[in-house]
């Protein structure tokens, strides 16, 4: 009989603190004596051991607003990031339902990389083979890293970009019946995980900080994957505002722009096809460099930041947590409370997708690019990034005009994968969302119960 693998619900992925206490410790040590122990698919959660949702209040010393930034920390994710979740829930809901079966198929993940690495990483674990398919310029940490969990690479031409061919190799490959895709720009479950995971989790960041709420949500989609956070945080929070982040040297999204830029795992030229822009209130751009000289910051601005008022012991703490998207992401934050003129006791939420372990050659680079970086420097760019980011190029698409723009956009990126105009129009009503998001109780019961006859 075919062994069905086991793993958490998403409801057990929201709330590990549910799980039964010897598993949920078993899985802890796991943690730490043995990254590809399947036990490890029971940490795939926002929360620490303490059962408290990883994040960092920003202080304004370094915001230079008055509302807090909360900043869910991803890098504690088995793999290093939070995109190993929506990896896991494509896989798992593919073996409930009979359509991925061990020993037959080989699992594909089109990706610019940390979904890639998450697709290895629980394929490794599951026992299945994967490839990645990706784009052949980015940071070389992240080739290494899906070497490392035994995945395979399969490149194609250009930068974070041109996400648009791997994609199109993907559909290419998935002709083949022994290939099934975790398709994350276009399938389901990456908006169930977000949602239903790091929706909650968000609201629950929340507790105890400023008024309790949540004013407004920002993410920096590729898959758009994390942006249905905001779904769940609008729907508990009705006044929250989600911005969509995009580079300012890439700005399909804001006004049909097109163009290369360095901020990893963004910003791929289209509107993805689980992106609900129906809830999307602002989109507002962010210029590449800015997010790595802000990395630099963090990362080498230890004694700058103290300087400015930051905490030393929270300065040293934060230099491992970001990457350029987390840095992305903060200034978004800032944005969106200067235009939203949000003041103290006002939360702003936003994610850090990864940590700065598998950016080391993007710093080198900009080390060699810039003939000075003395703190001198530094402490320019952090006053100038972060304490002088200003609320321009925010672009309101809350209005039906702007809106049938991000259709149209959706509808020029995705009908030619052979996804029919009227799937496309059902997505123009909010019900298509909630039926999709309704289906995460069937998947909990699903997966609780393959785990039963495991
Ligand atoms: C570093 C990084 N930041 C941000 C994102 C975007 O997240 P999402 O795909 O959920 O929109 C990704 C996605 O791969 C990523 O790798």
């Amino acid at each position: 009989m075919t062994r069905i693998p086991f793993g958490p619900t998403y409801d057990e992925m929201l709330h590990p603190e549910r799980l039964d206490p010897s598993l949920r410790s078993q899985a802890l040590f796991a943690l730490r004596q043995n990254e590809l122990d399947p036990l490890n698919l029971f940490n795939i959660t926002w929360k620490n051991s303490d059962n408290q949702v990883r994040k960092v209040v920003l202080p304004p010393a370094l915001t230079g607003v008055d509302a807090n930034i909360v900043v869910m920390l991803g890098y504690g994710f088995p793999s290093g990031s939070h995109k190993v979740g929506p990896a896991y829930s494509t896989l798992m809901e593919g073996l409930v339902d009979g359509e991925i079966i061990p020993g037959v198929h080989t699992i594909l993940g089109p990706s610019t990389g940390n979904f890639g690495i998450g697709t290895a990483y629980i394929s490794n674990l599951l026992g299945f083979k994967a490839i990645v398919i990706m784009p052949d310029n980015m940071s070389k940490e992240r080739y290494e890293r899906i070497q490392k969990y035994g995945g395979e690479l399969e490149l194609t031409p250009g930068s974070e970009s041109d996400v648009i061919l791997t994609l199109e190799r993907t559909h290419e490959m998935m002709k083949n019946p022994a290939y099934k895709a975790l398709a994350q720009f276009e399938l389901f479950p990456n908006y169930r995980f977000h949602r239903h995971v790091t929706g909650n989790s968000a609201i629950e960041a929340v507790q105890g900080v400023g008024n309790g709420r949540v004013a407004a949500f920002v993410s920096a989609p590729g898959s758009a994957g994390t942006l249905a956070a905001g779904d769940q945080i609008k729907a508990v929070f009705p006044e929250a505002k989600i911005g969509a982040l995009e580079p300012y040297e890439c700005s399909t999204l804001a006004n049909g722009g097109r163009g290369q830029h360095r901020i990893e795992g963004i910003g791929d030229k289209m509107c993805t096809l689980i992106h609900n822009v129906l809830t999307t209130d602002f989109i507002i751009l962010i210029r590449d460099e800015e997010t790595i000289q802000g990395l630099k910051v963090f990362r080498d601005g230890v004694e700058v930041l103290t300087r400015m008022g930051v905490d030393r012991d929270f300065a040293l703490s934060i230099r491992d947590w970001f990457g350029p998207s987390g840095i992305c992401n903060i200034l978004g934050a800032i944005k969106i409370a200067k235009f939203l003129r949000l003041g103290p006791g006002d939360n702003v939420v936003t994610v850090a997708t990864d940590g700065f372990d598998r950016y080391h050659s993007v710093i080198e680079d900009l080390d060699r690019r810039y003939l000075e970086t003395a703190p001198f420097v530094l402490e320019r760019w952090a006053k100038d990034i972060f304490l002088g980011a200003d609320d321009q190029l925010v672009f309101d698409v809350r209005r039906a005009d702007k809106k049938e723009r991000l259709f149209q956009q959706k509808e020029k990126d995705w009908l030619k994968f052979g996804y029919s105009i009227d799937f496309l129009n059902a997505m123009r009503e909010a019900g298509f969302w909630e039926e999709q998001y309704a289906k995460v109780k069937v998947y909990n019961e699903k997966i609780a119960a393959s785990r039963q006859k495991d």
